[in-house]
């Protein structure tokens, strides 16, 4: 009893790593549950790292496999497994050795991608599909902590948090093997309280990727965060709450809260529970205010060794609603839970979340707090660009803004588990979200991906990826899968049915989806699941002039459908191939009229073209306009991201898919998608851009995207004719006009009134380089980022649309480092480190970061050969 009366907020702080920052900077750590009896320390900062392209080791998950698999148990209903008695393996290797010398390894921080910093093999044999970076190989990390006496003598539980590690991670602490987990995406526990010492612990960590274990770059290595959590052996269990709100209205909501106590010591112990709910202050992530609601103390009896729930409810009145921005405002709360013992308190553990309705209408598609929402989504990769996928706040967190700023509402994490912090960026901002699991079940995509772990991995991986995410109010459904191999049959219907059970026991308040690109209407599949989710099936794929939404909901008018995914359009920023094709969609290919340039590896961006599986942005409009009940699409996808460069998968390294390319520029696209998600918004885009000095007299169309429903097009001044938008259009061409130079202006009007301009001019030469900043104020943490994009321009200022002048990067001055450069162009052969980087059709982009602990001022200069220099100043505070 000794060990639960001692005050636990004496404990805080004992726990002292020596060699780690103890506070990360709010932008790149969120703290979770931390308070009294209950500590959470970063191990980001300082660890040692090797990659080794051959097996350094003789280990394999075979070899561990028998100590790793016990860690599912907690999540599996069924079968168990028993830790072997012997002591693991591993324990011969030197790498695990508390003495081992690691001095001449590379000196890492977290998260951190091996991969990302490397060149890209752009050998003949060599695939562009998972993005020619060095993914492969073991990779170990090791890193040495302190652990304070106090904390092992007090019987303190130690656990080792990981978000994420890529791929089969396994750890030894002390040269003793703990345990691991080989799905990469999802985030898991290892209990190092029977490994730790007092005074220095070496922590060891082998992660191994193999080839062919993916479809898309996956990146490599610890690539999200890790934490040491200490806690009173009795405490809120790994993700151990569940908040619902079984009833809400405009005057009062019903929370419900179940709270697993886990008591990891080994007498039965005795506690109170007890929870009180706070408005949460949406930057600080804190508790703001007075509590608005109490759930009355629990007493909670729990064995040794094991785990008990508790279930409250209380009700708040007046509740401040989550819901998608922009109509609705992401409210959020907070339920701040304490288990006491004879009044001292053992354990604090906060939980986020929000209050809102979600219903599922088949003829409307969804609706939030009662209000019809079409859904405006994207898809995307969890790479981040350049910086590989090597989780960042600021990265992710710009990647949401700038789709926000399209119009875009809904975001789907295809195909597996995001990072913790992203989802908590989209509670934040306001997006709905498809949290998505698997890619692959029972079949390979690729030889080495999820499906070798699927029978023994899958109800785990599965149980905790909800446990983990099911407080978010952003998350408005389940995915359990995409585009499966077996999908249309009978092993499909099974494994789907056994998931989205498992799905409905961990959380019956959300409907489950998973993207059908074959399975029609009459299969088991489509009849098993929630809502029905099409990808590209829905809208008819490539030349098909309708596709299948109307059967699946004639068969199914009690489902939902959407399409999980849509369009897959390809394009390259800023290139234009003509002829361009006079269809509304076309299949991308190399002859004319089909958009792509085959010599230089380019996609036309006058966004019409798509693999013969896919569709333009306006086909799939038409059939979402035609099948109103359809919920919206998820768009493949937002961002381009690194891998499956369809069509030029031989001759590029990143996509040709996102509506926004991979360094953050906007593609014409974009305007396409925000005249349609944001009609009340004022605007008119058009293009190509307008100086083409081997193209005069030549055919050159105009197309113009407008939120607007009519416009007319000048060239030199001289109306090219007013059109106006029939229902089924969704952009306005003039396919005729030649090309002379000058100005080409449009003038769009809606409702007859006035709405927005917009026009291109013939430009001169480079003259200058023109940089600006995203934020010219970032935090001093070496964490936060600034984008600083470079625009090549004449001399009176307009970008040169195909300037490719090479652009040098450096730091004039200041407590700044340029992490790395990037311009949007797939076929770009530079490594993502290098601070000089061609301009691509006129922008190249530079990532910044301020030092560690640094204020002052930065400034970023950028220069290159016959044009003037350029700069920017960031200030660090
Ligand atoms: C889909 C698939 C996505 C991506 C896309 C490219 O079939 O689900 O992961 O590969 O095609 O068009």
């Amino acid at each position: 009893m000794a060990l639960f009366t001692k005050c636990a907020t004496v404990l805080v702080g004992l726990l002292t790593l020596s060699d780690i920052t103890m506070s990360e900077s709010l932008a790149t750590m969120r703290p979770r549950a931390e308070a009294a009896g209950r500590e959470r320390v970063s191990l980001n900062d300082r660890w040692r790292f090797q990659r080794f392209v051959d097996n350094p080791d003789g280990l394999s998950y075979d070899i561990l496999k028998p100590w790793i698999l016990p860690a599912a148990n907690d999540y599996l209903s069924g079968t168990r497994y028993d830790r072997p008695s012997e002591p693991g393996p591993g324990s011969n290797v030197t790498f695990v050795q508390p003495g081992f010398d690691d001095a001449a390894w590379e000196a890492v921080n977290l998260p951190h991608d091996w991969a990302a910093s490397g060149e890209f093999d752009f050998s003949e044999d060599v695939s562009g599909g998972t993005g020619r970076l060095p993914f492969t190989g073991i990779g170990w990390y090791r890193k040495s902590l302190s652990i304070d006496a106090r904390v092992v003598d007090s019987g303190k539980s130690i656990f080792l948090d990981v978000d994420g590690a890529m791929a089969y991670a396994t750890a030894w602490l002390n040269g003793q093997l703990v345990g691991g987990w080989p799905y990469p995406y999802n985030s898991f526990r290892l209990d190092l309280t029977p490994y730790a010492k007092a005074g220095d612990n070496v922590l060891a960590i082998r992660v191994d990727n193999a080839p062919e274990s993916a479809r898309w770059y996956p990146g490599a290595g610890l690539y999200r965060s890790l934490n040491l959590v200490t806690a009173d052996p009795v405490h809120v269990g790994y993700h151990g709450s569940y908040i619902t709100t079984p009833t809400v209205s405009a005057e009062q909501a019903s929370v419900s809260l179940r709270i697993e106590v886990e008591n990891k010591g080994n007498l039965t112990q005795t506690v109170q529970v007890t929870s009180e709910i706070f408005e949460l202050d949406s930057k600080s992530r804190k508790a703001s205010g007075d509590a608005v609601a109490k759930i009355a103390a629990s007493t909670a009896t729990v064995s040794g060794g094991s785990k008990y729930s508790v279930n409250g409810s209380t009700t708040i009145t007046n509740p401040k609603l989550w819901g998608p921005a922009p109509k609705q405002t992401p409210n959020e709360y907070i339920a701040m839970t304490t288990i006491s013992s004879n009044g001292t308190v053992l354990d604090t553990y906060e939980t986020p979340f929000g209050i809102r309705t979600v219903e599922y209408d088949p003829n409307q598609g969804i609706l939030i707090n009662g209000e019809h929402v079409p859904v405006y989504g994207s898809c995307n990769h969890h790479d981040l660009g350049s910086l590989g996928s090597a989780f960042n706040y600021r990265a992710a967190e710009r990647q949401i803004e700038i789709l926000q700023e399209m119009g875009n509402n809904a975001l789907r994490t295809s195909h597996n588990p995001p990072a913790p912090e992203w989802l908590e960026i989209a509670d934040r901002l306001g997006l709905m979200v498809m949290d998505e699991i698997f890619d692959t079940w029972n079949y390979a995509k690729v030889e080495n991906d999820f499906h070798l772990l699927f029978p023994e991995w899958s109800e785990a991986d599965l149980r905790t990826f909800i446990r983990r995410d099911r407080n978010h109010p952003s998350i408005i459904s389940w995915s359990i899968g995409n585009e499966l191999p077996e999908q249309s049959n009978s092993t499909g219907t099974a494994t789907a049915k056994r998931l989205q059970d498992i799905v409905h026991e961990e959380d019956l308040t959300r409907h489950v989806t998973v993207g059908m690109n074959n399975a029609g209407p009459n299969t088991g599949l489509a009849a098993e699941i929630d809502i029905i989710g099409l990808n590209y099936q829905g809208e008819g794929k490539g030349s098909a002039s309708s596709g299948s939404f109307a059967a699946f909901h004639s068969k199914f008018p009690n489902k939902m459908i959407w399409s999980t995914e849509s369009a897959s359009t390809v394009s390259s920023r800023g290139v234009y191939v003509f002829p361009v094709t006079s269809n509304k969609s076309a299949i991308v290919g190399g002859g004319p009229g089909e958009g792509g340039d085959p010599i230089n590896s380019h996609v036309s961006a006058y966004e019409l073209y798509a693999p013969s599986w896919a569709a333009s942005p306006d086909k799939v409009f038409e059939q979402q306009d035609r099948n109103p009940y359809v919920a919206g699409e998820f768009v493949w996808t937002g961002w381009d991201y690194i891998g499956e460069p369809t069509p030029y998968d031989n001759s590029s390294r990143s996509s040709y898919f996102g509506i926004i390319d991979l360094a953050g520029f906007k593609k014409d696209r974009f305007y396409l998608y925000q005249s349609r998600w944001r009609p009340d918004f004022p605007h008119v885009h058009i293009l190509p851009h307008w100086t083409w000095p081997d193209r005069e007299g030549q055919v050159t169309p105009v197309h113009v995207f407008t939120s607007g429903d009519e416009a007319e097009l000048f060239i030199n001044g001289k109306s090219a004719g007013r059109q106006k938008r029939g229902q089924y259009d969704y952009r306005l061409r003039w396919d005729n006009v030649t090309y002379t130079p000058g100005e080409i202006s449009v003038k769009a009007w809606k409702n007859g009134e006035e709405w927005a301009t917009s026009s291109h001019r013939t430009v001169g030469a480079a003259a200058a380089l023109n940089v600006t900043a995203d934020r010219t104020t970032i935090h001093g943490d070496g964490k936060d980022l600034s984008f600083v994009s470079v625009a090549v321009v004449d001399e009176k200022g307009d970008t040169v649309p195909q300037a490719d002048n090479e652009i040098t990067f450096s730091i004039a001055s200041g407590p700044g480092e340029i992490v790395t450069t990037d311009n949007g162009d797939p076929t770009d052969p530079t490594a993502f480190p290098s601070k000089t980087r061609k301009a691509f059709n006129g922008l190249a982009l530079a990532i910044i970061r301020a030092e560690a602990g640094s204020t002052g001022e930065i400034v970023v200069e950028a220069k290159a050969d016959g044009v003037s220099a350029g700069k920017v100043t960031i200030t660090a505070s």
